[in-house]
């Protein structure tokens, strides 16, 4: 019986899928040996309204994999304990059965040294800090602000600054989940193309995009689907899905997937009645242009933005020697965003844009160009991990150039 308890949890998920607990331990590991203090994060909670699922906190689930509500990670160079709230039989009537903290296989299901109940967490806490100069919580959180206070006398630092430092590099692990999450978006992208012809709802594309990456398997969206249709297509996060598409007008569909916790990011911008207008070109090779060009700098120790040379900087003047708007102007001022972020288990991972980037980074890179005097926004952005001497396009297998754009939309 308590042999097929264990196999019941374990199949539920506890941890999350893809990612060795192996590789959860390390990442600890290598976090805990820098450690000059005690981290403590806590887990999110469950939602208490219908609208959202359980989404575990980002850091969290970084070090722990761990996907049940209201548990919470104490660290220190010496110990690693994870604190479980007690069993709510009621509760597990809505939500399933929960690990219980006494359980004696508890460390070995949590993949923790140690697994203790949340009650204890209180005099855990005040026992290490004895030993420790800092206490690192994530900034804001007003649970770990009120532990803190328990510590007046010990500096306060950000854990968040910490993890990220390891998050910005990803493991091999993280690159192909990243990679099966861009596979479906690609999926996704070409079923939204066939779809696409004047007449057509934007949420219509959306749907049809969606579906395709939940049919391969992927859980969620990594952020809500955007697909923006002539005067839409200048904003930069529409989301609202609900016009229709008429002749002539581009339309920009930044739709991702986020498969076993990993997230992408993809954007393309395609003619409604499968052909670009010879503006719509022009301002196409002016985004694809800059893209290229940034893609082409991308290397260990280049910048993603900062003072002097950056890939946005490449991106800007590209777009900014190009062509003009209505009254003569450079375009440069009509890119109006950043050249890319981060990507891993959110959309906007963690990382400093100005760090140099190393080896298994892995950033977008989206240039565009948004005007709505004309009603036309383009946006290109691929997402790519940067390689010992350059850089790998993960959805490379998504055609970007107008001909093969041309020939696949609406058909
Ligand atoms: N793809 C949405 C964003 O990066 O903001």
């Amino acid at each position: 019986m308590r042999l097929m308890l264990v196999l019941a949890i374990s199949a539920a998920g506890l941890t999350a899928a893809g990612i060795a607990p192996r590789e959860y331990q390390e990442r600890r590991a290598e976090l805990r040996r820098s450690l000059d203090g005690v981290m403590v994060l806590f887990g999110a909670e469950d939602p208490d309204d219908l609208h959202t699922s359980f989404f575990q906190e980002s850091n969290f689930l970084y070090l722990s994999g761990w996907r049940e509500p209201g548990a919470v990670m104490l660290l220190t160079q010496q110990t690693e304990i994870l604190f479980l709230p007690a069993r709510d039989l009621r509760m597990e009537l809505y939500t399933g059965r929960r690990l219980d903290p006494s359980d004696p296989d508890a460390p070995k299901l949590a993949g923790f040294d140690r697994v203790m109940p949340k009650t204890a967490l209180q005099s855990a806490f005040l026992g290490v800090i004895e030993t420790a100069r800092r206490v690192y919580t994530i900034p804001g959180d007003v649970r770990g602000q009120k532990l803190k206070s328990l510590a007046v006398f010990h500096d306060e630092a950000d854990a968040a600054q910490v993890i990220a430092r390891l998050r910005m590099v990803k493991s091999p692990a993280e690159i192909e989940l990243i990679a099966k999450a861009t596979d479906a978006t690609v999926a996704a992208h070409l079923a939204g193309w066939k779809k696409t012809r004047p007449g057509v709802w934007e949420y219509e594309i959306a749907a049809i995009m969606t579906n395709a990456y939940f049919e391969r398997g992927c859980e969620r969206n990594a952020y809500a689907p955007i697909v923006g249709s002539g005067p839409n297509s200048v904003i930069l996060h529409y989301a609202a899905n609900h016009r229709r598409l008429d002749s002539g007008e581009s339309v920009v569909a930044d739709v991702g997937a986020e498969c076993s916790d990993y997230a992408t990011d993809i954007t393309r911008t395609v003619p409604a009645g499968g052909k670009f207008t010879p503006r719509q070109r022009e301002l196409y090779e002016i985004v694809l242009g800059a893209q290229k060009a940034a893609i082409a700098a991308i290397r260990p120790g280049m910048r993603l933005r900062a003072d002097g040379p950056s890939l946005h900087q490449i991106a800007y003047d590209y777009i900014n020697t190009h062509s003009h708007d209505l009254h003569g102007q450079p375009l440069g001022k009509y890119f109006v965003h950043g050249l890319g972020h981060y990507v891993g288990l959110d959309v906007h991972d963690p990382g400093d844009p100005s760090a140099p980037l190393k080896a298994g980074t892995v950033i977008t890179i989206e240039p565009g160009i948004y005007i709505p005097e004309e009603n036309i926004g383009i946006r290109i952005e691929d997402i790519v991990v940067v390689t010992q001497d350059g850089a790998k396009v993960l959805s490379a297998a998504l055609p970007r150039e107008i001909a093969d754009i041309e020939k696949l939309v609406g058909k």
